[in-house]
């Protein structure tokens, strides 16, 4: 294949684990996760982490995964949590890995992709629209400026999107 990592950013609730996974899958890569490095390593679901230890905790966790991963990573889709590339830190910690992919979804799609789901502790509570309008806002132009492509999801099946980053690297090359 052609490049070494492709390191795919968004939103909560933009397709990255299922766009990673088909991905991974397409061009016989490994498939790798944050969130799922950091809930084997801690033994406890995300929504756990948060309620017990606070967002700062977390951050600090993922912030550590990166750093484990960064100097092994090979030949791998990595699906980051959407609150990565928050922190300058991590956004360069991405850069450093392979090509970073910004799955951009709009506020709506994610509304209602996001509607009713329990597992993301940024969205309980009252009013999660505004919770996500507020949180996507103040994310964009990060998720934009760690990005060296950026693939405009609403819309687009599991496949498409696929294609679609293939597609890149073909012209690419
Ligand atoms: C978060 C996104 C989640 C998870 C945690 C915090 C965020 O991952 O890391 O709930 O701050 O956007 P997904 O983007 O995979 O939902």
């Amino acid at each position: 294949m052609l490049v070494d990592n492709i390191i795919l950013i968004g939103f909560m609730g933009s397709g990255k684990t299922s766009v990673g996974l088909q991905l991974a899958k397409r061009i016989g890569y490994r498939f790798k996760d944050t969130d799922e490095l950091i809930v084997a390593k801690e033994g406890m679901e995300i929504e756990e982490i948060f309620r017990k230890y606070g967002e700062e905790f977390f951050r600090n966790l993922e912030t550590a995964t990166l750093l484990t991963i960064v100097d092994n990573i090979d030949k791998t889709v990595l699906s980051t949590g959407g609150g990565i590339p928050i922190r300058d830190r991590n956004a360069n910690l991405l850069r450093m890995m392979g090509h970073v992919i910004y799955l951009r979804t709009s506020r709506s799609t994610i509304i209602n992709r996001l509607s009713g789901d329990t597992s993301r502790p940024l969205l309980q509570g009252e009013n999660p629209s505004e919770k996500v309008e507020k949180l996507l806002s103040s994310r964009a132009p990060l998720y934009e400026s760690a990005a060296d492509i950026i693939i405009d999801t609403d819309d687009k099946s599991i496949d498409e999107l696929v294609d679609e980053i293939l597609f890149y690297f073909i012209k690419e090359k």
